[in-house]
């Protein structure tokens, strides 16, 4: 691991981080390469909730409504968030829920994906496993989301703007806001370069 990821992970303690952000901005494939890098655990929260289920998020809509998704996707989380240190990847609609949110300020650091219509769309389209766009005109229905959510979102500590470049350079922005904002102060100074323990025994 490099200083900074090491960094992170003394500061971070039990202390999960929670991505947060609309269907499409790349929660899970971003989280899961920033957990690489930090050598946590990823988690996704959504195939916890199916597993928990034994059904597909779409069956769950279908069979019971989303009144008991939600219900079953705070219960999740909650149990989850017991667990740090770990990256979790929550659903589009987790954060908007007072109870999650507030759990998620008390055992985690958030991190927001924000990211713009035609780049969420792009990636929406691709599969058929978002319920809530289901029947309806999928752009609209993002835009209305997008209106609903994004005052939120801000609520996270940390945002970013997803965008189609390397899911590596998303993760070196997330950890240099990190190091910079919520977490500083539980830090040793990692403003300098490292300078790599010596091998040889000799100073
Ligand atoms: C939802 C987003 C989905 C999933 C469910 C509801 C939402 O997760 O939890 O379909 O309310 O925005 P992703 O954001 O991972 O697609």
């Amino acid at each position: 691991m490099t200083a900074r990821a090491e960094a992170i992970r003394s500061a971070l303690g039990t202390k999960s981080i929670v991505m947060v952000g609309l269907m499409g901005c790349g929660k899970s494939s971003v989280g899961r390469r920033l957990s690489q890098i930090l050598n946590l655990p990823f988690i996704d929260a959504d195939e916890e909730i199916e597993a928990a289920a034994g059904k597909t998020i779409n069956e769950i809509f279908a069979d019971h409504g989303e009144s008991h998704f939600r219900d079953g996707e705070r219960k999740v989380i909650a149990r989850l968030l017991m667990h740090g240190p770990q990256v979790l990847a929550t659903g589009g609609g987790a954060f908007m829920n007072p109870e999650t949110r507030q759990t998620i300020k008390k055992t985690a650091v958030s991190v927001w994906l924000r990211a713009d219509l035609p780049v969420l769309m792009r990636r929406v389209m691709r599969r058929d496993n978002r319920p809530l766009l289901k029947n309806v005109d999928p752009e609209a229905r993002m835009r209305e989301l997008m209106a609903e959510h994004y005052p939120i979102y801000a609520e996270a500590d940390v945002v970013v703007d997803s965008r189609e470049v390397p899911h590596d350079a998303i993760v070196e922005e997330i950890i240099t806001l990190l190091l910079s904002g919520p977490l500083a102060g539980d830090m040793p100074d990692c403003s300098q370069p490292a300078t790599e323990p010596s091998t040889t025994g000799r100073a």
